[in-house]
């Protein structure tokens, strides 16, 4: 099924110049976006985006690392989406993701781990909502 998914490219990719590289491999990957902003979000911007991490003991971190410079938010459009967006990432812990993923290949840590993706069809439309109406 075609589907729609919302991926962020964190901080940590905008800093090192990853966009070309990070939007490459999905368009390689018959994910294409179809739409794109890049965005310095705010601190209430970033706790909204993630409540379902409140009280986790890094959702101050996160929040604060998601903010901390722009990101770009995109919606990525193909078959199986949701699911084939989360493959391309790889695991949320870059120590254990896949070869050739792109957390393998970009994160530096488990905080600073370059891209987010929505984790169900259900989230990426309430994702791609939060950000794009
Ligand atoms: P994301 O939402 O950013 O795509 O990441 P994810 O689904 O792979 O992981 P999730 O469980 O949703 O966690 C969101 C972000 O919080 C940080 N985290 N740290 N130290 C820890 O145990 C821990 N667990 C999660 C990560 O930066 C993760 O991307
Ligand atoms: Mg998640």
């Amino acid at each position: 099924m075609i589907e729609r998914t919302l991926s962020i490219i964190k901080p940590d990719g905008v800093e090192r110049h990853l966009i070309g590289k990070i939007i490459s491999k999905f368009e390689e990957n018959e994910l294409y976006p179809v739409r794109i902003e890049m965005k310095h979000l705010t601190q209430k911007e970033a706790e909204g985006f993630y409540d379902v991490h409140v009280g986790k003991p890094f959702f101050n971190e996160l929040v604060s690392f998601m903010s901390s410079s722009p990101v770009v938010l995109m919606v990525l459009e193909g078959e199986d989406a949701v699911a084939k967006n989360r493959k391309i990432m790889g695991a949320t812990n870059p120590a254990n993701a896949e070869e050739g993923t792109l957390r393998r290949m970009y994160a530096k840590s488990i905080d600073k781990n370059t891209v987010h993706g929505s984790d169900s069809l259900e989230n990426a439309k309430k994702e791609i909502a939060y950000f794009f109406g």
